[in-house]
C-alpha cells in the first residue's frame, strides 16, 4: 500500500493526504508539490534543512553514521583502490570504467586540457593580487564565450563536449591563477601526465629546466581531488543546479557554483582553517579559542568543524588526516606546528560539552590546508583547488538535472513580512 502523510489545518479542519516517497536507502520524502494549490499555503524552511531539492543517484550521505557513498561505492573504497579518473568516470556515468574505458576517458580529458591562447588576456586584466577564485569565476564564465559549438544544453554531445572542457581545463586555469600571481609564465599542461600530476607540474614547473613531479605527492593530491569530488546537494552543487534549471550554459552554471563555494562556510573554510591555525599561533592558546567558538556573543566558529548532514566525524577528514602524515613524511617534516595545533584542537573539542553536544566534528577542510601548505600551495590557491577536484561532482549533477523528466526552472516562494499596500507618498510631500 502507496505510504501517505496526512496534513490537517486546524483553523480550518481541512485536511490533505501527500505521497510519501521512498529511495533505495535513507530517508523518505513527503511529495508536497500540490501543497501550495491545495492548501493556499508554502511550506518554509530557510536552508532547506528538512527539504529535498531533486532525486539524485550519484551520492548518498549518511551524516549520522559519516557514510559517503558515490553510486553506491564508499568513498574509503574509492580513494584507497581508485585514482581520480576513475571516480570521475564513476560519478558522470553510474559505474566504474573498465581497462579500456578508463583509458579513453583519460585520453578524451587529456586533449582538453589546453586555454585558447586568448585566455592570456583574460588574466592580465587581473591585478597580480586578484583572490584566485575571483580569476576563476571571471575565466571560466567565459569560457561560454570561446564555445559556441557546444552551448545547446538539449544536445547530448553538447552536453558531452561541454563537460570534459570544463573538467580538462579547470586544474588548468587554477594553475595559470597561481602562476599569474608569481609573474611567472603560464606553464601548457603535458598529455604525458595524468590529472593531478598535470596540475601540479602547471602549479610548479617553470620553462628554465625540466620538472618532474614528486610521485607520492602526485598520488596524494589525486586521492584530495577523490575526496573532493562530489557530495550531494551541498550549497554550490544546489547552486548549479539552480542556475542550470533555468537552462543557462554548463560554462555559467559552473562559475555559479564556484562563486558559492568560495564562501567561508563552504569550500572557503580550508583557507580559512588555516588562517585560524596561524591565528591561535600556539597550542597554549587552543582553549582561548574553544572558549570563543562557544561564546554566544563571538561570532568566531572553529573553521573546519561542523557540517550541515555529518553529525558524526566526516569520512573524508579522516582519509585527509592520514594524507596528511603521508605528506609531511614524505617532505621530511618532522614539525609541523599548525599540525600539532590542528590535532590539539581536535582533541581538545572532541571532549568538549559543547562540541559533543551539537554533534561538531572535523570536516574535508579541516586538514587540507596543513597538506597543501606543505605542498608549496598557497592558502589561496586553497578552495580553487577544492573547485577543480568538485567541477566533476557539479558536472554530474548539472547532467543529472538535465536528463531529468521531471526537471523545472526552480523558483522558490517567500514568507513575506515587508510593507503591505500603501498609499504613494509623492516627492514634494515626503518629509
Ligand atoms: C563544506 O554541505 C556540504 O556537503 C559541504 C561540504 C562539501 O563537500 O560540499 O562538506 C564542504 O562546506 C564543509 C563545511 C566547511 N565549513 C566550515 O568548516 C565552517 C565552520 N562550520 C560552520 O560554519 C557550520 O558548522 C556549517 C556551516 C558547516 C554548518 O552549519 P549549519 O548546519 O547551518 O549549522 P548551524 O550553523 O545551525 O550550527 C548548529 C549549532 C549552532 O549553535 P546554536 O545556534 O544551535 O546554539 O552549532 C554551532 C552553531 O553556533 N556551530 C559551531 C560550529 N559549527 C556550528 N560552533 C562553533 N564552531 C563551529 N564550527
Amino acid at each position: 500500500m502507496a505510504k501517505t502523510v496526512t496534513f490537517k489545518d486546524d483553523s480550518t479542519g481541512k485536511t490533505f493526504k501527500y505521497p510519501v516517497l521512498s529511495g533505495t536507502t535513507g530517508p523518505d520524502v513527503v511529495d508536497i508539490r500540490k501543497f501550495y494549490a491545495e492548501t493556499d499555503m508554502f511550506t518554509y524552511d530557510p536552508g532547506y534543512t528538512s527539504t529535498g531539492s531533486c532525486e539524485s543517484k550519484i551520492t548518498y550521505i549518511d551524516g549520522d553514521k559519516g557514510v559517503l557513498l558515490h553510486r553506491g561505492y564508499p568513498i574509503e573504497d574509492l580513494a584507497e583502490n581508485c585514482n581520480f579518473a576513475e571516480v570521475q568516470y564513476l560519478l558522470l556515468n553510474g559505474e566504474l570504467p573498465n581497462a579500456k574505458e578508463k583509458v579513453k576517458f583519460e585520453r578524451d580529458i587529456t586533449l582538453h586540457t589546453m586555454l585558447h591562447e586568448q585566455f592570456h588576456n583574460f588574466y592580465s586584466g587581473f591585478r597580480r593580487d586578484a583572490h584566485p577564485m575571483a580569476i576563476m569565476c571571471g575565466v571560466v564564465g567565459a569560457l561560454s564565450a570561446f564555445y559556441h559549438d557546444s552551448l545547446d544544453i538539449t544536445n547530448p554531445e553538447h552536453r558531452r563536449i561541454s563537460s570534459y572542457r570544463l573538467i580538462a581545463k579547470m586544474p588548468t586555469i587554477a594553475a595559470w591563477a597561481y602562476k599569474y600571481s608569481l609573474g611567472q609564465p603560464f606553464i601548457y599542461p603535458r598529455n604525458d601526465l595524468g590529472y593531478a600530476e598535470n596540475f601540479l607540474y602547471t602549479m610548479f614547473a617553470t620553462p628554465c629546466e625540466d620538472y618532474e613531479v614528486n610521485p607520492i605527492l602526485a598520488k596524494a593530491m589525486d586521492r584530495i581531488l577523490i575526496l573532493h569530488a562530489d557530495h550531494e546537494q551541498n550549497a554550490s552543487t544546489s547552486t548549479v543546479r539552480l542556475a542550470g534549471s533555468s537552462g543557462a550554459n554548463p560554462f555559467a552554471c559552473i562559475a555559479a557554483g564556484i562563486a558559492s563555494l568560495w564562501g567561508p562556510a563552504h569550500g572557503g573554510a580550508n583557507e580559512a582553517v588555516l588562517n585560524m591555525l596561524r591565528e591561535i599561533g600556539d597550542v597554549k592558546r587552543i582553549p582561548e579559542f574553544v572558549k570563543r567558538a562557544k561564546s554566544k556573543d563571538d561570532s568566531f566558529r572553529l573553521m573546519g568543524f561542523g557540517h550541515r548532514v555529518y553529525k558524526n566525524y566526516d569520512p573524508r577528514a579522516r582519509i585527509m588526516a592520514r594524507t596528511c602524515s603521508e605528506v609531511l613524511k614524505e617532505l621530511k617534516i618532522k614539525n609541523s606546528p599548525l599540525l600539532d595545533i590542528a590535532m590539539e584542537l581536535e582533541r581538545i573539542a572532541l571532549e568538549d560539552e559543547y562540541f559533543i553536544e551539537k554533534k561538531l566534528y572535523p570536516n574535508v577542510d579541516f586538514y587540507s590546508g596543513i597538506i597543501f601548505e606543505a605542498m608549496g600551495i598557497p592558502a589561496s590557491m586553497f578552495t580553487a583547488l577544492f573547485a577543480l577536484a568538485r567541477t566533476t561532482g557539479w558536472i554530474a549533477q548539472w547532467r543529472e538535472m538535465i536528463e531529468d523528466p521531471q526537471q523545472k526552472i526552480g523558483r522558490p516562494r517567500q514568507l513575506y513580512t515587508g510593507k503591505t499596500k500603501r498609499k504613494f507618498v509623492p516627492l514634494k510631500s515626503r518629509k
